[in-house]
């Protein structure tokens, strides 16, 4: 009896039906899945192979590395680089670009990824994830430079996360809508399980790490406070609270039953001169990709995020994104407060 369709059956179907589809992308995609799976198996492992705790370093962004990240990273750059279908890569992890080695040739796409979404929640066992996005190299495959890699979120080919929680699963658009598959452990193979992700365009849930209330900026307040405010208040409505601290999970419980998530710019972020919390190459971008073509909206307060232009690598931005009504409320909410 057939187990459902795979999702290398699923790629290669849809690059089937792309015009001029050369087999690049199948095979990158392939390359990618099997990272993740290759990090899944570490993360399941866990204190098994002594995957926990923390590496003793310091990535650019001025986090402490886990050792699941410095790993996750390696894995990535391992399964990537061989096959000729990249120009470079970047990631959260690395200071700069990573250029293919030149004993290998070179391609035409750009590769940008989170190898460890989450990673506070590691040694607590609780869900971790991959996140990563796909760009056109704009100079072709000669040796690209970051100024490549600086392209709006529109211009992704694709994007999508590992979510390693109580089953495997990856997500995946290439600008066609959004597909979920389940690991199954037996075969090794990730299979279709979830066609056609979409956001419920309405809400009753939002994710905001609270703690940082009194930093919030009064639109981002505004909204909240209404929430909380409940049946009594101007919403009329009891709405329900999660923060899990790993994105990828919470955007996958948005495309799963709807939802807000926000981590806004708030007086904490701006006293660091920092432009946000969260990353546009690594997290912001591919999210907003995934999510709008679920239906959803992303925005940063009144801006769309797939539109800024990156002006660095490791650029953050504020983030709110998930069910659309819920995203335009809010960022009407800031819209007014200017
Ligand atoms: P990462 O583990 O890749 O550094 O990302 C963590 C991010 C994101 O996944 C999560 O939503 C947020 O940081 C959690 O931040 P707080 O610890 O401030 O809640
Ligand atoms: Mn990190
Ligand atoms: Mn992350
Ligand atoms: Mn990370």
């Amino acid at each position: 009896m057939p187990h459902g369709t795979t999702i290398t059956q699923f790629i290669s179907e849809e690059q089937r039906r792309a015009p001029g589809a050369t087999g690049d992308f199948t095979a990158l995609l392939n390359d990618i899945v099997t990272a993740c799976k290759m990090i899944s198996n570490q993360v399941n492992h866990g204190a098994l192979v002594g995957a926990l705790g923390s590496a003793g370093s310091e990535n650019v962004q001025g986090e402490t590395q886990k050792k699941l990240d410095v790993l996750s990273n390696d894995i990535f750059l391992q399964c990537n680089a061989w096959a000729g279908h990249l120009g470079a890569m970047a990631s959260e992890e690395m200071d700069d670009i990573y250029h293919i080695p030149d004993e290998y040739p070179r391609g035409k796409y750009l590769l940008t990824f989170d190898p460890l979404d989450g990673s506070s929640n590691i040694d607590v066992n609780v869900s971790v994830g991959t996140i990563f996005s796909i760009l056109k190299c704009p100079g072709g495959a000669e040796k690209p430079t970051v100024r490549d890699f600086l392209q709006a979120g529109t211009q992704q080919v694709a994007a999508g996360y590992a979510l390693y929680g109580p089953s495997t699963m990856m997500v995946l658009t290439s600008g066609k809508g959004v597909n979920g598959f389940t690991l199954d452990q037996n075969i090794g193979e990730f299979i279709l399980t979830h066609p056609n992700m979409t956001i419920p365009a309405d809400t009753r849930e939002f994710a905001i790490n609270a703690s940082n209330m009194r930093f919030w900026d009064a639109p981002v307040k505004r909204y909240v406070d209404e929430c909380l405010a409940g049946k009594e208040g101007p919403r009329g409505e009891d709405f329900n609270m999660r923060w899990i601290a790993s994105m990828v999970a919470e955007v996958h419980r948005i495309l799963t039953r709807g939802g807000v998530f926000m981590y806004p710019m708030d007086a904490k972020i701006r006293s660091k001169g920092q432009g946000g919390k969260l990353r546009l190459m690594y997290e912001a971008n591919p999210m907003s990709f995934i999510v709008e073509q679920a239906g959803g909206g992303s925005v940063i307060g009144q801006e769309r995020i797939m539109e800024l232009q990156p002006e660095d690598l490791h650029q953050r931005v504020p983030v709110i994104l998930g069910s659309r009504n819920e995203v335009e409320r809010i960022r009407q909410y800031h819209e007014e407060a200017t």
